[in-house]
Parts: structure tokens; sequence; C-alpha cells
């Protein structure tokens, strides 16, 4: 199966599983509050589901069902949804668009956008701890501790506090390198560590795993970053040219646009490169990667 294919495939699998999860196909709604409307809103119906397709694709190279990765890649997803909405709250990117459609705080307002993002970092937490995600408690435990980190003050939400101060200082290629590790990179690491832990690879093997996760987030975050330097706006379901007027630490910015796909093309060849003990086996992750930089959407 070709990578667009594929991917198509495992968005409509999350999609279905993540509806269940947040009870959009119960008959009656016992969570049909403005704040679940908000949660539906913020993780359905939109999204390439890179993360969750990245984790249940790691998991599926060390042998492992794509049932038995789904909900804890549902998890990752509803931790990278959460994160979408606070950064497009007018505090941070103050963004309108998101996914093709106004962001949640527009849709709603701002205090449930606010609580929808809290309410799916939870839930996150809440189906990672469940035990039908998986049947071990340690392994369960395990990625539960490996998200929390992912995600918090030393992951993710450290990386856009470094995002948003990057308005008020220069930040140097290295600064931003790894400013954008946090932010971007900190989920994809999960993503395929996580699928590496699903599958208890070997050190090497998870080794490897997380050195293509390296490579892959920071060629997103850089095709992310060329598409708003010169993406189309309707194309990508998002506002473009933002990132120079706001003052954010780009390898766009620094590089310039050239230099920026240059370098691109180098990180795809390292994320390649990372999987190369796994040899044929890994060649849809390696598609992933040539895909995420070329892509325009
Ligand atoms: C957008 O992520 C935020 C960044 C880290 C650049 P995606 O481009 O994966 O967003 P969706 O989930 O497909 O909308
Ligand atoms: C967002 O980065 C990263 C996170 C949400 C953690 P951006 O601010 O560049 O993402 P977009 O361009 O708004 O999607
Ligand atoms: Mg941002
Ligand atoms: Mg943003
Ligand atoms: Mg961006």
């Amino acid at each position: 199966m070709t990578f667009p294919a594929e991917l198509e495939r495992v968005a409509s699998t999350v999609e279905q599983r993540l509806g269940t999860l947040l009870g959009a196909d119960q008959a009656t709604l016992p969570a049909s509050t403005k704040l679940g409307d908000a949660m539906r809103y913020a993780a359905l119906g939109g999204g390439k589901r890179l993360r969750p397709f990245l984790m249940i694709q790691s998991a599926r190279l060390l042998d492992v069902e794509e049932t038995a990765a789904l909900d804890a890649a549902c998890a990752l997803e509803c931790v990278h949804c959460y994160s979408l909405v606070h950064d497009d709250l007018p505090a941070m990117d103050d963004d309108d668009m998101r996914r093709g459609r106004p962001t949640a705080h527009k849709a709603f307002d701002e205090a449930t956008a606010i609580l929808a993002g809290d309410a799916l970092l939870t839930l996150a937490f809440e189906i990672l701890s469940t035990p039908q995600t998986h049947e071990d408690a340690t392994t369960r435990a395990e990625l539960v501790l490996m998200l929390a980190k992912a995600s918090g003050w030393q992951g993710m939400a450290l990386g856009q506090a470094l995002d948003l101060s990057a308005a008020h200082q220069t930040f140097s290629a290295e600064e931003t390198v790894k400013m954008q590790a946090l932010k971007t990179g900190a989920l994809f690491r999960f993503a395929c560590e996580g699928g590496a832990v699903l599958g208890r690879a070997d050190p090497q093997g998870r080794a490897a795993l997380a050195a293509y996760a390296n490579a892959f987030g920071q060629a997103f975050q850089l095709a992310d970053d060329l598409l708003d330097a010169e993406g189309n706006a309707e194309a990508v379901g998002k506002a473009v040219a933002k990132d120079a007027e706001r003052g954010k630490a780009t390898l766009v910015a620094l590089l310039g646009i050239e230099g920026a796909k240059a370098h691109l093309a180098g990180l795809v060849a390292e994320a390649e490169d990372a999987l190369a003990p796994f040899g044929d086996k890994a060649a849809m992750l390696i598609d992933a990667a040539r895909f995420v930089a070329e892509r325009r959407a």
C-alpha cells in the first residue's frame, strides 16, 4: 500500500475510535455539554493523524497488531489536539482558522476552549491508564510516564513557552532546533518510542526509532514553517505568512527558503538512515518522512 492510502486508512480508524472515546456515537450523549461538544469539535473531523499513524506503524514494525496500539495512539492524538486548541488562543498564536474551520475559541468561547484543551489532556491519561489500552499494568504505567514527560514542563509545554519567548529575543539556529525539538519533536518521539514500548523493542531498536523520530519531528516543523512562508491558506487549512510578523524563531527565517529546503532534504535522509537496521520492513515509515517534507497541506 502507498503511504497516502495507508495514512487515509489509519486516519479513518483513528477518527472512529476517537469518536467512540469521546462519546460521539452514543444515542443519548451523557456528555452532551458545551464542554463535550467543544472537545469533539477539537478532536474529530480533521487533522492528518500523523502522530497516531507513526505510533501504529512503529508498533507494527515490531509485529504489534494495529488494534493493540490504537488506543494509545488515540491518547497521543488527544494531547496533540489539546495543544492545538491552546496554541490558537489569543494569548498564544491568536489564530482564527484550524483544520479549515474556525478555531475552538472562535466556534465556542475562550473559557470553553481552555477547558476543552484541559479535558482532552486529562482524557489522554485516562485512556492510557485503562486496562483495555494494554493488558500489562507496567506497560501502561511506562506509557503514562513517557507521555507526561513528553507533554509537560520539560517537553511540549516548555517548547511552547520558548516559542512564545522568541518574540522578545533572538534565537540562534541551535536554540531554534532545541525549541522545536520540544514543542513538536517531543510528541513525535512519544509516537515512535511508545510504539517501541508496545513492541518490547530491544535498546537498539528503540534507539533507532528515537533517532528516526528526532529527524522526523525536525523535518515536520521545518515543512510547517515553509508552508507558513510560502504555502496556501486554503490548502493548509490555517492562516499562513504569520510566523515572521509574530517574530517566531524558525529555520526559514535563519536559513532562507532555499537553505531551509536543503536542510529539510538532509533531515529526511537522516530519518531514512536511522531505520536502516529494520531493512525493508521500515518502508512505510521512510515514505512518511519523505511525505512530510514534500507536503503542501
Ligand atoms: C500542527 O500539526 C502543529 C505543528 C506541530 C506544526 P499538524 O500539521 O500535525 O496538525 P493536524 O493534526 O494535521 O491538523
Ligand atoms: C504548534 O506549532 C506546536 C504545538 C501546538 C505544540 P505552530 O504554532 O507552528 O503550529 P501551527 O502553525 O499553529 O499549526
Ligand atoms: Mg505556536
Ligand atoms: Mg500556531
Ligand atoms: Mg506553524
